[in-house]
């Protein structure tokens, strides 16, 4: 099944989401009642508004005293909305099984999980034909993706790519295009690549923002040169789906692959969205139940659509919560990014002036990005950076190479052989602020200046301040 049949278009620019009734009544014309199902958390309409998020007012333990914690690692995992958490409680009143029991309970959570298939595909801005899988994350995705594959196909990759995006061709035909210095490059690259690919199908696997520096993939001049070659394109929108519109049918992009708790719904679901026709001819991924059309002792019929590829009793609180975040990001996108790119320009201000920090870009400074920035600080550590913001600064980043070796290690070129050629990542999102950037400016010109003003030891958790009492665990929650 296709979301062709079920798709009732809402509209992106419909209202926020705040808790509502789960069911309501109505009278049908012949004057007896019946049952309407009203999508967990639908309600009337607002202004766009920057939606809030659980746990803003966190305060975290530091060397210093207990202080509100900034985070700006939204990259890595978001917090969840506080519209998500209200759609995900009053889902929880009515959970039941999806597509497996005719009892009410059921038959309501059976709507909801297809009707938040629809939300996501309006999300994304699918084809009426386009088929939207559930997964479990991005990576999930790809691997969906890449097993759906027809034979005699080429993939053409950059290493500017996200291991998630980069590795799981093995055993299909891959072309990795080296990290381009310009976005000219990176079209001329892809063409030689595309003309040079004498397979009967051609996959491009693009991210639609990088996990690294932030910076945007021009989508629609990739799917145009593409099409020149007969060539679909795939998008991995985990880093751009938080912060950007996506939209498929404008782009002409043939498929979209993004995680939930990248947009604020950490229940681990993520969506595979795109051309059904590879995907209704692949194995299916999970074969058992629910992927099925037709069991019996002459053989198995598998189901097509979402099905398909859906074995297995399905991830549906995961399915609402991500729902309730797309349907929430999309009515709010202007304040969304006006929030977001206020706060960008500050921080990439403030660190273009501190002595001894360099940002890092594929593109050029100048490139189009979402807030993410990856910096190091001259000689210093970056796990050893990323501890002491934590320990010294209550703030939240991360350090490394981010699961994208081969970018990082072109970028940094292990650039004073000292310490690890990593960087650390700032990322902003609805839980960052004005005050958290300020917070994280003034600590790194402090550490660029100074360097570290206290010791610290490296345990099996990473760097830690010598005598360190803090606490940092907290009873199990359940
Ligand atoms: C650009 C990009 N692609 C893919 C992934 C993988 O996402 P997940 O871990 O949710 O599968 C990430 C995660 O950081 C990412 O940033």
């Amino acid at each position: 099944m296709s979301i062709a049949s079920t798709r009732t278009p809402s509209s992106p620019s419909a209202a926020p989401r705040s808790a509502g009734r789960p069911i309501s009544s109505c009278r049908s014309v012949a004057g007896e009642q019946r049952l309407r199902v009203v999508r967990p958390g639908a309600s009337g309409s607002h202004a766009a508004y920057v939606p809030a998020v659980v746990g803003a007012d966190l305060v975290v333990p530091t060397v210093h005293g207990p202080v509100g914690y900034a985070n700006l690692d939204h990259a890595a995992s978001t917090p969840a909305l506080v519209a998500v958490k209200a759609a995900v409680d009053t889902a929880l009143e009515t959970y039941s099984s999806v597509h497996r029991g005719n009892g009410y309970a059921s038959t309501v959570t059976s709507a909801w999980y297809e009707q938040a298939r629809e939300e996501v595909a309006t999300f994304v801005g699918a084809r009426q034909d386009d088929t939207v899988i559930f997964t479990r994350n991005t990576t999930d995705s790809f691997t969906l993706l890449a097993r759906s594959l027809p034979q005699d196909t080429t993939v053409v990759v950059f290493e500017t790519e996200h291991h998630s995006t980069l590795l799981p061709w093995k055993g299909t035909r891959t072309v990795t295009l080296p990290v381009p210095a310009s976005i000219e490059q990176a079209l001329a690259d892809l063409e030689a690549a595309l003309a040079h690919a004498d397979t009967r199908h051609r996959l491009v696997v693009v991210a639609g923002a990088s996990n690294v520096t932030g910076e945007l993939w021009p989508l629609a001049r990739i799917t145009a040169l593409a099409r020149r070659y007969d060539a679909r394109v795939a998008v991995d929108a985990a880093q751009l789906a938080p912060h950007r519109a996506i939209d498929i049918e404008a782009t002409g992009v043939d498929y979209v692959a993004f995680s939930g708790h990248k947009v604020y719904a950490p229940f681990g679901a993520g969506v595979l969205a795109g051309r059904s026709d590879w995907l209704d001819t692949a194995a299916p991924y999970l074969r058992g139940g629910g992927a099925t059309a037709r069991v019996s002792t002459a053989g198995t019929t598998w189901a097509t659509g979402p099905a398909r590829h859906e074995g297995g009793s399905p991830n549906v609180i995961g399915a609402i919560a991500l729902a309730a975040a797309c349907a929430t990001l999309a009515a709010n996108r202007p304040a969304i990014e006006a929030h977001e790119a206020g706060l960008l320009a500050e921080l990439r201000r403030g660190l273009a002036v501190i002595p001894g920090v360099d940002t890092w870009s594929i593109f050029g400074q100048d490139h189009d990005r979402v807030g993410v920035v990856a910096f190091t600080i001259e000689r210093l550590d970056s796990s050893l950076v990323s501890a002491i913001l934590s320990a010294e600064h209550g703030i939240g980043v991360r350090d490394g190479k981010f699961c994208a070796h081969l970018l990082v290690d072109e970028l940094l070129e292990d650039p004073w052989g000292e310490v690890p050629a990593t960087a650390v990542r700032i990322s902003l999102g609805l839980a960052s602020t004005p005050e958290h950037v300020e917070r994280v400016l003034a600590a790194v010109a402090a550490l660029a200046a100074e360097g570290p003003q206290r010791r610290y030891v490296r345990t099996e958790q990473g760097w830690r301040p010598e005598g360190d009492t803090r606490e940092l665990t907290l009873p199990r929650p359940w």
